[in-house]
C-alpha cells in the first residue's frame, strides 16, 4: 500500500447523540451486572440510545450541526459518505437519505455508504480524501452514524452494556494550504467470527481485546512513520472508544501518557463508526484555537479492520 499524502482541510465537525440515556444502573435491572463491573472492565458509565430516531436522523443532525457551526455553503457539497453497519434500510443508503434531509436532492452529489465496522469513519476518510485529491470532488461530508442498539441483545450481558447510538460528521475540502493528511486503512480478514453481527452483535471479547491493542499500536506507528512525525509532535490521539483498558494498554505499550488520548467513553459507550467522529468534535469544541495542530485518529473493528489518520488542523 502506497503511503497516502493529501492536503486536506477539516472545515467543520458536528456530532449528535439521542436524548435518552441508559446508565449502568439501568442495566442492573435488566441483566446480572453491576455499575462497578462495567466501569472497572470498560470505563463506560452511560450511553445514549434512540427512541424513535434511525441512523439517517442521527447522521442528518450531526451534519446539520457541522454545517451551522460555520454557516457552510451547502451548494459546495459534492460528496457524502456515511460509514455505518446499522443503516435504516438495506437500500437506499443512509447517505442518500441525508442528502434528502438536508434538502440537497437536486444537487449533483455522489452518495454512498461504507461498512467497515467500528473503523468505518477512518475508512470513509481514506476513501473521501482520495476522491477529493483526485480533483473530481471539492467538498465532502464524511459521517459515521450508528444505531448500534438495533443489534444489541438485551439478554446478553457480555455485549449489551457496551454499546450506544450516535453520529459524528466532518466537512472536508481540498486545500492549497499545507495541511498534510496521512491515512492508513487496512484489514486482517478472519473467518472465525470473533466479532460479527447477524440479528445481534456477537463477539469473543478477549480475542477482540488482544487484536485491538496490537492493531491500534501498529496503525499509530504506521502513520507516524509515514508522516515522519514523533508522538510529541501530535497534540491529541483520538481513539475508537470501545474500552478504556484497550486504550490504557496501547498507551502503556507505546509509552505514551494517557493525557495524550482524548477519552469520552464514559458518556457514550461504544458507538462504533460514530465514536471517533463524536470524540473529534468534542475535542475541537474543548478549546478555541487548534490551528496547525496534528491529531491522530485511530480505530479497529469487525473484519477485522483497523487504521489511523494523521490530520493537520
Ligand atoms: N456484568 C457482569 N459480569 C459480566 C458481564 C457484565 N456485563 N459481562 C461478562 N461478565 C462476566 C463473564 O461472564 C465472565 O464470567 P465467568 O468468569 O464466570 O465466565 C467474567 O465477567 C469475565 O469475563 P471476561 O470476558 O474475562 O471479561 P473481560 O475482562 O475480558 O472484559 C470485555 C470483557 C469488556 C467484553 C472485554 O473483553 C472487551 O472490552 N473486549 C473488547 C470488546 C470490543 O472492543 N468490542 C468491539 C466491538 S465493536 C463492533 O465492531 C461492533
Amino acid at each position: 500500500m502506497k503511503k497516502l499524502m493529501n492536503n486536506l482541510k477539516i472545515v467543520s465537525t458536528g456530532s449528535y447523540t439521542p436524548e435518552k440515556v441508559m446508565t449502568n444502573f439501568d442495566f442492573e435491572k435488566i441483566v446480572d451486572t453491576s455499575d462497578e463491573w462495567i466501569v472497572q472492565r470498560t470505563g463506560i458509565k452511560k450511553r445514549h440510545v434512540v427512541t424513535d430516531e434511525d441512523t439517517s436522523d442521527l447522521a442528518y443532525k450531526a451534519a446539520l450541526k457541522a454545517i451551522n457551526k460555520v454557516n457552510y455553503d451547502t451548494t459546495k457539497i459534492d460528496l457524502i459518505i456515511v460509514a455505518t453497519f446499522t443503516p435504516d434500510l438495506m437500500s437506499p443508503g443512509v447517505s442518500n437519505l441525508v442528502q434528502a434531509k438536508l434538502g440537497l436532492s437536486n444537487q449533483d452529489i455522489t452518495c454512498f455508504d461504507l461498512n467497515s465496522g467500528c473503523t468505518g469513519l477512518i475508512y470513509a476518510l481514506n476513501v473521501g480524501a482520495s476522491m477529493l485529491n483526485s480533483g473530481k470532488y471539492n467538498s465532502a461530508l464524511i459521517i459515521g452514524s450508528e444505531v448500534v442498539t438495533k443489534t444489541v441483545d438485551y439478554e446478553d450481558r457480555n455485549t449489551c452494556v457496551l454499546f450506544g447510538d450516535g453520529s459524528g460528521c466532518l466537512i472536508l475540502e481540498n486545500t492549497d494550504e499545507d495541511k498534510l493528511a496521512y491515512i492508513y486503512a487496512t484489514s486482517q480478514g478472519e473467518l472465525e467470527r470473533s466479532l460479527y453481527v447477524d440479528k445481534y452483535i456477537h463477539m469473543d471479547g478477549k480475542k477482540v481485546y488482544l487484536f485491538a491493542v496490537g492493531a491500534m499500536e501498529k496503525a499509530i506507528k504506521k502513520v507516524l512513520a509515514d508522516s515522519s512525525l514523533t508522538i510529541s509532535e501530535v497534540s491529541k490521539i483520538i481513539p475508537h472508544q470501545a474500552n478504556i483498558r484497550i486504550i490504557q494498554s496501547v498507551a502503556k505499550n507505546l509509552k505514551i501518557g494517557m493525557d495524550k488520548f482524548f477519552i469520552n467513553i464514559e458518556n457514550y459507550g461504544n458507538t462504533s463508526a460514530a465514536s471517533v467522529g463524536i470524540a473529534l468534535d468534542e475535542y475541537l469544541s474543548s478549546k478555541k484555537h487548534h490551528e496547525n495542530e496534528k491529531i491522530l485518529l485511530v480505530g479497529f473493528g469487525s473484519g477485522f479492520t483497523y487504521g489511523a489518520a494523521l490530520l493537520t488542523l
